[in-house]
């Protein structure tokens, strides 16, 4: 059986450390615990931390970790501290923004992060250009778009090298299968494609080894993959969504995207990205798996043989898939 290769890879230390990795929205939830796992990542050479509160405490707080990086903190109280950050960088990574309460859509998010990104993005035009940017700020059906359009306007646009995080939803999926199978997780991986909200999250089951599961049974799994997200927020009760489980995997991505730059074989991973698979029915993202090299972005995988279900959601996803691509777009054409 195929083992996934998230925790095989994670922490490897085969490599030299050679690159610069920047954390936007570093002291967040999300952000510091991925930032603890970027510390522990022995391709980094130097770990930079931005956010609008603490970020300097924090990477004072892991500098003390043995570990053969420098870590830096940087806020918006000091002049050029964005700049400073994100200076020559060689992979970007954005939690920054707010996260959902009880009740509320990623959608929900939109009017306040749309605007973050917009700026961050900025700043990453104008200070590193050439590097990889991972967004984790929600909505990433959106956030993505709004990245490549900030881009584009800057003439620095190169979209083997921007990437919606989806990791959550492969490794949930991965969990949730195996709780249903009473299979050990690590073994489990599903093919999880389209976009990183309710229906436009596809986890292909056909393709697993449990294609015989009974179908009460698997679209429970379904809806449970889809939404997994709200036992999170529901849990924290106001406090805020996934933290832990999402910084876990926002690592993963990013030790994906490092080991590629570095000229590994064979990385493929998920996620949402500029992509040629339904272009002609103006999706201009969608997640499937890609394969990363040092330029990025080598091959986009297509989603492979799906079952008429499959198919089936996959037609309601590409419908909201548009409507929220055509939003980030349209969010930065009407800013000034
Ligand atoms: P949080 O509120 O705990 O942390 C966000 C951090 O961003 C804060 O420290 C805040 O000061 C900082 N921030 C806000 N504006 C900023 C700016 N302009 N520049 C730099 N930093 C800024 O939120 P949490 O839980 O860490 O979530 C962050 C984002 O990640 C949310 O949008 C959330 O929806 C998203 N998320 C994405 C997931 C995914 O699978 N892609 C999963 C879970 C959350």
């Amino acid at each position: 059986m195929m083992q996934n290769s998230f925790s095989k890879r994670l922490f490897s230390g085969s490599l030299k450390n050679q690159y610069k990795v920047t954390v936007l929205g570093a002291s967040g939830g999300i952000g510091q615990p991925l930032s603890l796992l970027m510390k522990l990542n022995h391709k980094v050479s130097e770990l930079r931390l931005y956010d609008l509160r603490l970020a300097k405490g924090v990477a004072t707080d892991l500098s003390h970790i043995p570990t053969d990086s420098k870590v830096l903190g940087f806020s918006n109280q000091e002049e050029d501290g964005l700049a400073k950050a994100l200076d020559n960088a060689d992979v970007v990574l954005i939690p920054a923004g707010v996260p959902r309460k009880p009740g509320m859509t990623r959608d929900d998010l939109f009017s306040i992060n749309a605007g973050i990104v917009r700026d961050l993005a900025t700043a990453v035009a104008k200070n590193c250009p050439n590097a990889s940017i991972c967004v984790i700020s929600n909505p990433v059906n959106s956030t993505v778009p709004i990245v490549a359009k900030v881009l584009q306007k800057h003439g620095v646009y190169n979209p083997k090298k921007l990437f919606g995080v989806t990791t959550l939803d492969v490794i949930r999926a991965s969990r949730f299968i195996s709780e249903v199978e009473g299979t050990n997780p690590t073994n489990e991986v599903v093919n999880v494609v389209g976009g990183h909200s309710g229906i436009t999250i596809i986890p292909l089951i056909s393709q697993t080894n449990h294609k015989m599961m009974p179908k009460d049974v698997k679209d429970k799994l379904i809806n449970r993959i889809q939404f997994g997200g709200d036992e999170v927020v529901k849990a924290k009760d106001g406090a805020g969504s996934a933290t832990l489980s999402m910084s876990y995997a926002g690592s993963v991505f990013a030790d994906h995207v490092l080991s590629g730059l570095a000229g590994e074989k064979d990385v493929v991973i998920n996620t949402f990205v500029e992509s040629p698979l339904y272009k002609d029915e103006g999706i201009d993202f969608f997640s499937s798996a890609v394969t990363l090299g040092p330029e990025g972005v080598s091959k986009i995988h297509p989603i492979g043989e799906v079952s008429a279900e499959e198919e089936a959601m996959l037609a309601e996803c590409k419908e909201t898939l548009k409507k929220n691509i055509a939003k980030g777009y349209k969010f930065v054409e009407d800013s000034k």
